[in-house]
């Protein structure tokens, strides 16, 4: 069987932090050697909300810059720009022939996000079509992402399976999603979910000193109150993080140290700095190298546009004739 194809996408917020590493791109970096991969900066995605034009050039570097540092190997994958591959566009103008606005209006991304807007945006509403295009341009089958995804999910394999019922019976897949096997990581407050707008994260390309600086003082298990108490490392953030960062068989011994009051919070997270130094260190030697060569990063970002590219006017040819535009 051919390997499948597969597809994932980035919003270009700047550099990584070790939430949305956790949460998506360790896993990328595994599948690239596994698959046919796909992974993009969707810039056209970062206007469906208030932006400033003036930032945008250098999220999207730092994202791409990010990727390729966390492990991304563009011998291995394509990586590449959305917007570079006008083809999405396209698709996602001829898909409103078939999405459904009724199921657009039911996305909860879409009533979280359109409710904290004065005046909601169509690019709002469309996001999930964009999605779709994204990911069927490709004829990607299997879709990388979090739980919050699945609905975006859901949808795109509806209007796949309207498309293909209109246009052309099993020519697009139904894109399954791949879920992250990592739980939510949590902010170092231990509330919300790690994100940079609540400044609770700790960027992938910190200084050694920094990143302990961030754990020290970081939330644990809130029933841990003194260094006696036994703690429960499924209710901890920082035994959430040992699972990304620590081999198993340190995993496992925290776990233990943790329920039989062996350890401390602090020895437990001197242990995570480690060990999260050490994953991280030669991704900050990475990404201060491409830095140091940002023409050489706009060339594989043209090299991986170029390759994805060829691909997506392939299915945009076939797509325009099986939907009944006259050629050139
Ligand atoms: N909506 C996704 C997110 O916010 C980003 C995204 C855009 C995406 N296009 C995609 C993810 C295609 C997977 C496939 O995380």
């Amino acid at each position: 069987m051919a390997p499948q194809r597969v597809f994932s996408g980035i919003q270009p917020s700047g550099e990584l932090h070790i939430g949305n590493y956790l949460g998506a791109v360790q896993n990328w970096v595994t599948l690239q050697s596994q698959h046919d991969c796909l992974f993009c900066v969707v810039d056209l995605h970062a206007i469906t909300q208030p932006y400033d034009p003036a930032n945008l050039p250098a999220l999207t570097t730092d994202m791409a810059v990010s990727l390729y540092a966390a492990g991304l190997d563009p011998e291995r994958c394509i990586v590449f720009i959305q917007s570079h591959v006008a083809e999405h566009t396209e698709l996602n103008w001829l898909f409103s022939a078939v999405a459904p606005l009724g199921e657009l209006e039911r996305q909860t991304q879409f009533k979280d996000k359109s409710q904290r807007q004065e005046s909601v945006l169509l690019g709002l509403l469309a996001y999930p079509v964009l999605q779709a295009a994204d990911v069927l341009l490709y004829k990607a089958s299997l879709v990388p992402v979090g739980e919050d995804q699945v609905q975006h999910l859901e949808l795109m394999r509806e209007i796949a399976r309207r498309w293909n019922a209109r246009f052309g019976q099993g020519y697009f897949p139904e894109p399954q999603p791949l879920l992250t096997r990592t739980k939510r990581v949590l902010g170092l407050d231990g509330k919300a979910k790690m994100s940079k707008s609540l400044g609770n994260t700790i960027g992938l390309f910190e200084s050694p000193e920094a990143i302990w600086e961030k754990l020290r003082p970081a939330a644990t298990d809130p029933a841990r109150v003194t260094r006696k108490d036994p703690g429960t490392p499924e209710i901890c953030n920082i035994y959430t993080l040992h699972q990304g960062f620590s081999p198993p068989e340190v995993v496992a011994e925290v776990a233990d140290k943790c329920r039989t009051a062996g350890w401390g919070c602090i020895d437990c997270k001197r242990k995570l700095a480690d060990h999260m130094i050490a994953t991280l260190t030669p991704m900050r030697e990475r990404a201060a190298a491409l830095k140091r060569d940002p023409t050489g990063v706009t060339e594989r970002l043209r090299a991986g546009a170029q390759r994805a590219r060829t691909l997506a006017q392939r299915t945009i040819v076939e797509v325009r004739e099986r939907m009944g535009f006259l050629h050139e």
